[in-house]
């Protein structure tokens, strides 16, 4: 493997599970309880506002119920002793990595934590309800903040950035994702081609598990501080 100075890193729902947040995909997944199309489309906000913002008011709320775990904490004690390049490129919509003191992160999906208005496209930090319809902090409109999430069918955030990081990666580490959703789940191959090693920690085999140099299997709260040891503790 050659020196390592470019670190990408995609995170998923799996690494927020032992913080008490639900994935997706698992027996108590989110969408389980939902049909993705009645909650995560933009039709599904045009169709029923009240429960698509039902829906988001809740998960915003659970926030405060929460914490970063060891995971968390581990990637942020990496961000800050790392020397090199590094870029946290999380799915996820809550502020746990934030939390835990990563600073080196992109919210690829958007964040509970933000709202997008629909009149100018102002986006903001929002901690309330959307269901109360508050006035844009920026053109002053009500009935028109929805979720700053980005929805299925919508663009991702800033890709051209998360791109331009893989095509210089040296090491990629997936961490609890099912590698069910693109673009991310396709970062592995980005990041293979520019000759980065891959390393997937995750519970079990995700769908892009064959693709990735190198895997190990466990929670995120054993797996993720295990590996930023190592690599800290690695001389080069
Ligand atoms: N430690 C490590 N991995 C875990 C843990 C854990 N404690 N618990 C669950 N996992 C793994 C699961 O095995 C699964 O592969 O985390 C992954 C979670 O997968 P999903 O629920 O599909 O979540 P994610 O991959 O983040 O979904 C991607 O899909 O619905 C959209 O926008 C949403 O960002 C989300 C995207």
């Amino acid at each position: 493997m050659r020196d390592i100075h470019t670190i990408v890193i995609l995170t998923g729902a799996g690494i927020s599970a032992e913080s008490g947040l639900a994935t997706f995909r698992g027996p108590d997944g989110l969408w389980e309880g939902h049909r993705v199309e009645d909650v995560c489309t933009p039709e599904a906000l045009a169709r029923d506002r009240a429960t698509v913002l039902r829906f988001y008011d809740a998960r915003r709320a659970a926030l405060a119920t929460v914490q970063p775990n060891a995971a968390h904490r581990a990637l942020a004690r990496l961000d800050r002793d790392w020397p090199g390049t590094l870029l946290i490129v999380t799915q996820n919509v809550d502020d746990l990595h934030e939390r835990a003191g990563a600073r080196r992160l992109i919210h690829i999906h958007g964040e509970l934590l933000s709202s997008l208005c629909q009149s100018c496209g102002g986006r903001a930090s929002f901690a309330g309800t959307l269901l109360d319809d508050p006035a844009c902090p920026a053109c002053g409109r009500t009935a028109a903040l929805r979720p700053d999430i980005v929805f299925f069918g919508e663009i991702p955030y800033r890709m051209d950035e998360i791109e331009a990081a893989l095509t210089q990666a040296d090491l990629f580490v997936s961490i609890g994702t099912s590698g069910a959703v693109y673009p991310a789940a396709g970062f592995v191959r980005l990041a293979s081609a520019a000759g980065a090693h891959t390393l997937e920690l995750n519970l079990e085999p995700s769908a892009g598990s064959a693709l990735f140099d190198e895997v190990d299997y466990g929670p995120a709260t054993q797996s993720v501080p295990a590996w930023v040891d190592t690599l800290l503790s690695t001389p080069g």
